[in-house]
């Protein structure tokens, strides 16, 4: 039965987090929530993008930007761009629900959430750089144009101490770390995907039960590369990855290439023309890499043209998380790969690279 006064909330003040709103809302209605789903935008978000967030959201809520202007606090957090996230605050005046679970854009669903909604305001997960604050990329809250506009008030008055919502929302909701323990969500439901690497023991016991992915951090899944045929993100060199994050990130753009592609080409079909998002990038062996181009204003039109995906459903995907993520995967890597990882010094030396097996290698060269 649906549930028409409570709803899933993000927000996305430009055409790029669009892409991660949609891979959102579209796993939310993967794992089949029976709330209503609510997107934030601003004006700077593109006529077709509006279109396509039509398509999988009940509700596109147009808003004012709101800018902390911060730039001192934001330049220690080395996120300069995160002073729009004030915006986010807007999400308390949706009094049309009488709950809701505000979801940054950059996280993802793995399976059904909708027991947030027995949470009060305000419900969230530590924080996983000081857990004494709760990160505000998932958390419950009521909404009410009195907070809201108290909210607004204590900004003016206090600013935030990080520049982007985060730092505000501790500072005025600050008996979170000590007052209720049911307002501490546990962290597999804003599970900060590049954190597997500071405690893996923890991951590795834990991690099994991954509910909701957050890309957390300057490096978005849109910001990688993706080949369609094979499936597979494309790394950077100068990135390392470990397996659990390149997993993540392969969830992200499986819903993103089986799902939200196939949508963004219809409504760019009749939507206007200057709708610029995505580039094809034809790779001297013949493979097709997708990436998602920043915006810009001189931004060449669209050059995309994808081959057909196979549809993958999620419940597939994510029944594999716990083989894919969480099992120390034993590295396939070709030879050239094999011998950059031994040249940066990365050397297996009890496994595959023991003094044995070198031993075995020289001598089936001797003889
Ligand atoms: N956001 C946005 N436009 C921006 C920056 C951020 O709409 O230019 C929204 C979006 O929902 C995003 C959230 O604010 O997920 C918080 O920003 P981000 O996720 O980049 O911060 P992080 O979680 O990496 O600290
Ligand atoms: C955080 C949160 C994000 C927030 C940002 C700025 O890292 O993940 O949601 O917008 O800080 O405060
Ligand atoms: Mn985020």
């Amino acid at each position: 039965m649906p549930v028409t006064d409570q709803a899933f909330v993000t927000l996305a003040t430009n055409d790029v987090y669009c892409h991660g709103a949609l891979v959102l809302g579209q796993s939310l209605r993967n794992h089949k929530t029976s709330r209503r789903l609510a997107v934030l935008i601003t004006s700077q978000v593109s006529s077709a993008m509006r279109a396509a967030l039509n398509t999988i959201f009940d509700t596109v809520v147009d808003v004012n930007e709101i800018d902390s202007n911060d730039s001192m606090h934001l330049a220690l957090l080395e996120r300069l761009e995160l002073g729009v996230t004030f915006t986010k605050l807007h999400c308390w005046t949706l009094t049309q629900y009488s709950k809701c679970v505000f979801m940054d854009a950059d996280t993802l669903v793995l399976c059904n959430i909708d027991e947030l909604f027995d949470r009060e305001e305000l419900s969230a997960a530590p924080d996983s750089g000081w857990p004494d604050c709760f990160n505000s990329g998932v958390f419950v809250f009521k909404p009410s144009l009195k907070t809201y506009n108290l909210l607004l008030q204590f900004a003016n008055e206090h600013g935030s101490f990080d520049g982007g919502d985060q730092g505000l929302l501790n500072s005025f909701f600050s008996n979170w770390a000590t007052t209720d323990i049911n307002k501490h969500l546990p962290f597999l439901y804003n599970l900060s995907s590049s954190v597997v690497y500071t405690y893996a023991p923890a991951f590795q016991y834990f991690g099994k039960d991954t509910k909701v992915v957050h890309f957390l951090g300057p490096s978005k899944p849109w910001n990688y590369k993706y080949n369609p045929q094979t499936g597979t993100v494309i790394e950077d060199s100068s990135s390392s990855l470990s397996n659990s994050q390149l997993c993540f990130l392969q969830l992200w753009w499986t819903t993103y290439s089986s799902d939200v592609l196939p949508l963004l080409e219809k409504t760019q079909e009749s939507s206007e023309p200057q709708i610029q998002r995505e580039e094809s990038v034809q790779k001297a062996e013949g493979s097709l890499e997708v990436h998602i181009a920043e915006p810009s204003e001189s931004s060449p039109e669209p050059t995309f043209n994808p081959t057909p995906q196979e549809t993958v459903k999620m419940d597939d995907v994510t029944s594999s998380v716990s083989e894919l993520c969480i099992q120390p995967n034993p590295e396939v890597l070709s030879a050239e790969d094999e011998r950059r990882k031994w040249e940066e010094g990365h050397i297996d030396y009890l496994g595959k690279d023991a003094f044995e097996n070198i031993k075995k290698k020289l001598d089936s060269f001797l003889l």
